[in-house]
């Protein structure tokens, strides 16, 4: 899932201890000048000792005895590594700097804790496909208690796959394609506010991504419940994204105390259902579904983790490719207008039968659909993932110790030239032919890739369908930049002036 700070590294302390007390030559070369050292006053005496020690733990950290097998890379300073760097420079240009100096495979040490990055497509399907079950997924414990422990994200093995089947199973096409017509009055909804007045793009589409996740979650139908799953919801996104301190007043202790109301209100919800013997629709449905089969045997507390984990992972991810989604077509003027033309053509046809959109109206909308999967490519807004070495691992001739994060980075693979040629120019026409396999994984690949995929992709159509056909937009200030909370999206969340458009035109 998505976001990215990590524990402490417990293995540095405990490795570096051990090998300062049995480095004989080390010892043997701080043995002779001892004697005069005595004679030095104590500040100076204190100092120097000091000074000796930093040195040691310095050249201890850059020369591990099993560095020569590790991949290249530089470790940065003991304990801090190489953070600093990787938050003063530009995230991506702290990885592809790196990854021209070493290759495709390198080691360096960010957020406390020693990582290796990789790049390419093969590695990314070693660690995340053929080899995934020496990967573990890894996350901050206090992301982990704020989602919820049980949630599909940290789950491994044969109760990972288990529990993936029901999620999986809500959200499959044959799932979804009911839902088009809710998502679609969503949609009817939301852009009259938009009408003839200034937005943020990004708080818009989070507004719309979070609708449909509900839906997603529980089905259609509101409930007396549903107001107040929002409000927590809200307060528990405040918290996720700040410092874990938990103290009174902050943000993280507020967003805890929300988790532990979500909870509640989610188990009145499930009783709810229960009594009245209506499993109801949505994932919450099919987990029910599930436990009364006696398929599974879900706790009230795996139902609740799971319905959280959806809708988090549901909602700031989609927001955050629409933005740019409209940014790339306000960019690019001429394919703007085709995907109207293209939006126009639908629209005639439902006119024409005096009906709604359908699912089967999203499956011919080639030309939206590749400004989809282009804006995936370019924005990669999951830069990367998150795995843990679950022992030490042979891994294309180096070793990956135990403990060690690898982290497979999408977005320079998606941003390859020898895959994706001139791949800063924003290109829909490039998806007219299949990219190379593991060459493309904006919702990534293997056992813990992206269930929601085709839920995300049909909100996209829709909106689209739907703002194309009816409004234009201008993007407000000429502020050119990126700002990242937590994904990157465009400075200021993109403010549009959004228009109706001349209706005579269509
Ligand atoms: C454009 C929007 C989205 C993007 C780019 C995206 C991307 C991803 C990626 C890359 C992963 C894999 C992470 C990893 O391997 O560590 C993932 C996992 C996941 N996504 Fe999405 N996602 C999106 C929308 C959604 C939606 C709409 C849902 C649900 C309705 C969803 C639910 C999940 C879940 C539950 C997982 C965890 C799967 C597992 O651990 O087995 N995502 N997503």
């Amino acid at each position: 899932m998505h976001s990215i700070i990590h524990n402490l590294p417990a293995r540095v302390s405990l490795c570096l201890t051990p090998l300062l007390l049995s480095n004989t030559a080390t010892m043997q070369s701080f043995s002779a000048p001892s004697v005069s050292l005595l004679l030095l006053p104590l500040p100076l005496l204190l100092l120097v000792l000091f000074s000796s020690l930093l040195l040691l733990l310095f050249l201890q950290w850059r020369h591990d005895p099993v560095d020569k097998r590790l991949p290249p890379g530089s470790m940065g300073w003991p304990y801090i590594g190489e953070t600093l760097k990787h938050y003063t420079e530009n995230p991506n240009s702290f990885f592809s700097i790196r990854q021209k100096r070493y290759g495709d495979i390198f080691k360096t040490h960010i957020l406390g804790c020693p990582c290796v990055i990789i790049s390419s497509p093969e590695a990314a399907r070693i660690v995340l496909v053929t080899r995934a079950h020496l990967f573990k997924p890894t996350y901050p414990p206090s992301k982990e208690k704020m989602i919820g422990p049980e949630a599909l994200f940290f789950q491994q093995g044969a109760h990972h796959a288990r529990l993936k089947k029901l999620v999986q199973a809500s959200l499959l096409p044959s799932a979804i394609r009911e839902s088009v017509s809710e998502i679609e009055q969503i949609v009817l909804k939301l852009l009259p506010t938009w009408e003839n007045s200034t937005v943020t793009t990004l708080q818009e589409m989070k507004r719309y991504a979070f609708d449909v996740a509900m839906i997603s979650a529980f089905g259609d139908g509101w409930c007396l419940e549903m107001e107040g799953i929002k409000n927590l919801y809200q307060c528990l996104e405040k918290g996720y994204n700040s410092m874990p301190l938990d103290l009174p007043g902050t943000p993280f202790r507020k967003a805890m105390k929300a988790r532990k109301l979500l909870n509640e209100t989610l188990r009145r919800l499930i009783e709810k259902r229960r009594e009245s013997r209506k499993q109801g629709g949505g994932l919450l449905g099919a987990l029910l579904g599930a436990k009364d089969h006696k398929l599974s045997h879900l706790s009230d507390s795996e139902i609740a983790d799971n319905i959280i984990g959806v809708i988090f992972a549901a909602h700031d991810t989609t927001a955050s490719v629409l933005t740019w989604v409209l940014k790339y077509l306000h960019d690019n003027g001429e394919l703007l207008e085709a995907v109207m033309k293209e939006q126009e053509g639908i629209q005639r046809r439902i006119v024409e039968g005096n009906r709604e959109l359908t699912w089967d109206d999203t499956r011919h909308m080639p030309l939206t659909s590749r400004v989809i999967q282009e804006t995936l490519r370019t924005a990669s807004i999951l830069s990367f993932t998150f795995r843990e070495a679950v022992e030490d691992v042979e891994f294309e001739g180096y070793i990956i110790p135990k403990g060690w994060k690898v982290l497979p980075l999408f977005r320079s693979i998606h941003h390859c030239a020898d895959f994706f040629p001139q791949p800063e120019k924003f290109d829909p026409s490039r998806f007219e032919v299949p990219p190379r396999p593991n060459t493309y994984m904006p919702f990534g690949i293997g056992v813990h890739s992206c269930p929601g995929s085709e839920l995300a992709k049909l909100e996209m159509l829709v909106l689209l369908h739907h703002l194309t056909t009816t409004y234009r937009w201008k993007v407000v200030g000429d502020e050119d930049g990126i700002q990242y909370g937590p994904f990157p999206v465009p400075k200021r969340g993109l403010p549009l002036k959004v228009t109706p458009r001349n209706k005579k035109a269509i």
